[in-house]
């Protein structure tokens, strides 16, 4: 079943709830704000204190950070980790395969306010698969008579019961860029977070595995050989507006991306897809 639903400030959702779980996808951004099995507890952080209100994206969830990560290459004024995030996309079609599994499809297309940001014509289209499994495809058409760049992340944001209970799996001895100190290293063993952590993990070999105290939960890639890890920690999490002073210690980002070496170059006719596969 899905259900069309509005926050009392008009910002549209859909839940999409059948005999496997239920999610919650915001038409702004095309975003993933909720997933949970049935019995189990949400896979996804989201922010107690996250807006929810045209133009600013939500925290939490999965962001679609595109067609640029993180700041602009030559312009900072333009919106930080691209435009999908805060547009209105288009829902395409709801289909129930069956009583345990659902497909939803948006749709965003080239606009004229996308042309003011990134002057290229496309189409995106997402499929979320809301199942045991939860899937989130991404596929970026090249719809414009120039090959363009893209630089993307599926920016999963995780519930985890305590950062300090947690570890990364499947990253030993992966080259990443360290964005805070600008420095490229190499990854000793697993990943815990004792600090804030903001990286670019190349060469990734998926699946990569988040370890809980009680719950494991897997993300696999496919169309991305790069992976974000990101936690704010204490500083950068108590001067953000949208989350708790605390929340870093609820939440762990693995970001399913095409980033540096990674970006994509679709030529005219030409798409990529990137995809992340969750249980
Ligand atoms: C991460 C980036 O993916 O997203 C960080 O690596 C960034 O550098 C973080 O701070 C959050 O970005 P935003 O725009 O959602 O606050």
């Amino acid at each position: 079943m899905a259900e069309h639903k509005k926050f009392e400030n008009g910002f549209e959702y859909i839940e999409v709830t059948n005999k496997s779980a239920r999610a919650r996808i915001a038409l702004q951004g095309a975003h993933l704000f909720h997933y949970e099995r049935v019995g189990g507890k949400p896979f996804l952080w989201l922010s107690e204190t996250s807006f929810f209100e045209e133009g600013k994206a939500i925290r939490g969830g999965i962001p679609i950070c595109w067609p640029w990560f993180g700041k602009h290459a030559t312009e900072p004024g333009l919106p930080q980790h691209g435009f999908a995030r805060i547009f209105v996309w288009q829902l395409l079609e709801v289909n129930a395969t069956d009583a345990y599994s659902t497909e939803v499809t948006l749709q965003l297309k080239t606009s004229a306010e996308s042309l003011q940001l990134w002057p290229y014509r496309f189409e995106l289209l997402l499929h979320i698969t809301v199942s045991r499994t939860l899937t989130i495809t991404l596929t970026t058409k090249n719809r414009d008579e120039h090959p363009f760049k893209i630089i993307s992340a599926l920016h999963s944001y995780f519930a985890v019961s305590g950062i300090d209970n947690v570890y990364v799996e499947g990253l030993a001895n992966t080259p990443y860029f360290d964005a805070l100190t600008k420095e490229n290293r190499v990854q000793q063993g697993r990943v815990h977070i004792t600090e804030e952590v903001d990286r670019i993990y190349q060469n990734v070999h998926y699946p990569l595995i988040l370890h809980d105290r009680d719950r494991t939960l897997q993300v696999d890639g496919q169309g991305s050989s790069s992976a974000v890890v990101w936690n704010p920690w204490i500083d950068k999490c108590a001067g953000m507006g949208d989350m708790p002073d605390d929340g870093y210690k609820t939440m762990l980002c693995i970001e399913t991306a095409n980033a540096l070496q990674d970006a994509q170059m679709p030529a005219p006719g030409e798409e990529h897809t990137l995809t992340a596969v969750i249980s």
